[in-house]
């Protein structure tokens, strides 16, 4: 009997909801052979005006859920979330010690080398901010540059529903509390992005802070660190292939994936 040809392990990918497809599509251009596996846990989110104890049970209620059914078992977990990163990663590193797991945090060191001014803005959720992990982070650096943290309520939720409007209200309140944008000094002419799902408003947020100012996300450099800790990279040459799964509507997990990363694939249910 023939043997059927072995499947490479994907890794697995989850956010609060679709902002990690931004996470994915770095992703998958990092790394083009490997297969993947999105969660959108649209069912629980948004996360980022909820308690870390609540992200925490989210984030390793779906890492087993991914290490437990044989179909889906991963061989690497990319936390695509920085609110669920700054709750969870210390732990799910302890629960799970054999799995590579990567997470993802604002960017603030890629920032300080990109401005001029020394002032940089930082938009994320109040979850990430108000974290031990995020402040560690923060007081770090706080002596290299001027950071104005923006927590940026119902900004993910908003690009979540695709709600345009509300987008573009929002990310105008939260950047004009931010000051001045520009390239004079005193001006902040360096935004930090951080949480996933924004990179999906940048085109509105460029527009409202100006065309010189630097918007910084955090995909290209989860993806590189990605690759460093496969223990064992696709020796495949042809291009890996995703799944989509949502603990909400599937519908607008699968909408959101054609409409930002041309991915042409149906979203499955998975039980919450
Ligand atoms: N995309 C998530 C992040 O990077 C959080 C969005 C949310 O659920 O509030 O923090």
């Amino acid at each position: 009997m023939a043997e059927r040809p072995q499947v490479k392990p994907p890794i697995g990918v989850f956010d609060s909801g679709v902002g990690g497809l931004s996470i994915l599509q770095a992703l998958r251009a990092e790394l083009p052979h490997e297969n993947f596996i999105y969660v959108a846990d649209s069912g629980f989110a948004p996360y980022g005006e909820r308690d870390q104890g609540f992200v925490l049970a989210r984030a390793r209620a779906i890492t087993r859920q991914l290490l437990r059914q044989p179909e889906l078992a991963i061989q690497a977990l990319v936390i695509a979330c920085n609110t669920a990163t700054a709750a969870a990663i210390q732990q799910l590193r302890q629960d799970h010690p054999e799995l590579p797991i990567i997470g993802v945090e604002p960017a603030l060191r890629p920032a300080i080398t990109l401005s001029q001014t020394g002032r940089i803005g930082v938009m994320a959720t109040r979850g990430t901010l108000d974290s031990r992990k995020f402040k560690a982070l923060l007081d770090g650096l706080a002596p290299l540059a001027h950071f104005i943290c923006q927590p940026c309520d119902g900004l993910a939720d908003a690009i979540e529903r695709n709600d345009t409007a509300r987008i573009n209200a929002l990310s105008m309140q939260y950047t004009r509390a931010m000051g001045r944008f520009g390239s004079e000094p005193g001006d902040v002419d360096t935004l930090v992005l951080g949480c996933t799902h924004y990179p999906f408003a940048s085109q509105i947020l460029q527009a409202q802070v100006g065309p010189r100012v630097h918007l910084v996300d955090t995909g290209e450099p989860v993806a590189r660190q990605t690759r460093r800790m496969l223990t064992s990279p696709s020796l495949e040459s042809r291009p890996g292939e995703c799944r989509l799964f949502s603990t909400g509507d599937p519908a607008t997990l699968q909408v959101a994936a054609k409409r930002w990363l041309g991915l042409d694939i149906q979203a499955q249910r998975l039980p919450g």
